[in-house]
């Protein structure tokens, strides 16, 4: 009876680990669209189905596209003085997750549906995916340089989606005084734009 309660504590608590922090399909980062190809196809979409998921895989590669980590041990975008001050995390509508690039994958930080909170245009309120670019204020100061972070590994998004057939626009419009709260985030961070991704 003891073992067996042992044995429930714990598989209780193994899934509860898997719960929070799911290990993304291993990123697909080499081929696809020429790179000049994509450039060319890239746009602002906003007509995103709100009833189709986007697959972990394509989930996958543009979180490595916005910030994984390539071949030199860095990111797939340069920081000034190397001070790698972003985060991306990922809102679905059943949580907020945290996107760790070092071993792919994503910790939930907070469970339920914020979308009306990381986007106050209706299509984003209904999006499957919305990206959230979060900067560490204390590692980059310049507000300068923490915008061109996240402009670079938006356009990175942007270039996967293109290329994938996936629809997507980055927004600056989402409450930014609830989302930081709802993120639990400290307060040496701020989400800078979100971006929706869809089909
Ligand atoms: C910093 C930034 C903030 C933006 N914020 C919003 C936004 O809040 N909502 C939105 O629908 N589009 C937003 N956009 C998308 C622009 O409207 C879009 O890029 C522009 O109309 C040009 O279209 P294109 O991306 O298809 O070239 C934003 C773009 C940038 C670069």
């Amino acid at each position: 009876m003891k073992l067996c309660k042992y044995i429930l504590a714990a598989a209780i608590s193994v899934s509860g680990m898997c719960a929070t922090a799911e290990v993304l399909p291993t990123p697909q980062v080499t081929g696809g669209m020429p790179v000049m190809d994509a450039m060319n196809k890239r746009m602002s979409s906003r007509d995103i189905d709100p009833d189709q998921a986007v697959t972990k895989q394509d989930l996958s590669n543009m979180l490595w596209a916005a910030w994984g980590i390539t071949h030199d041990g860095k990111h797939t975008v340069g920081t000034a003085m190397n001070r790698q001050e972003l985060t991306v995390y990922v809102i679905t509508p059943t949580e907020i997750s945290r996107y760790n690039p070092v071993d792919g994958t994503l910790t939930v930080v907070v469970k339920g549906d914020f979308r009306e909170v990381a986007g106050q245009q209706e299509f984003a309120k209904q999006a499957p995916i919305n990206l959230a670019f979060v900067v560490d204020t204390d590692k980059q100061k310049s507000t300068e340089y923490q915008g061109y972070t996240v402009g670079a590994a938006s356009q990175n998004v942007y270039l996967y989606c293109a290329a994938n057939g996936l629809k997507t626009v980055v927004r600056g419009m989402f409450d930014h005084d609830k989302l930081p709260q709802v993120m639990q985030l400290p307060s040496n961070e701020r989400v800078v734009l979100v971006q929706s991704v869809g089909h």
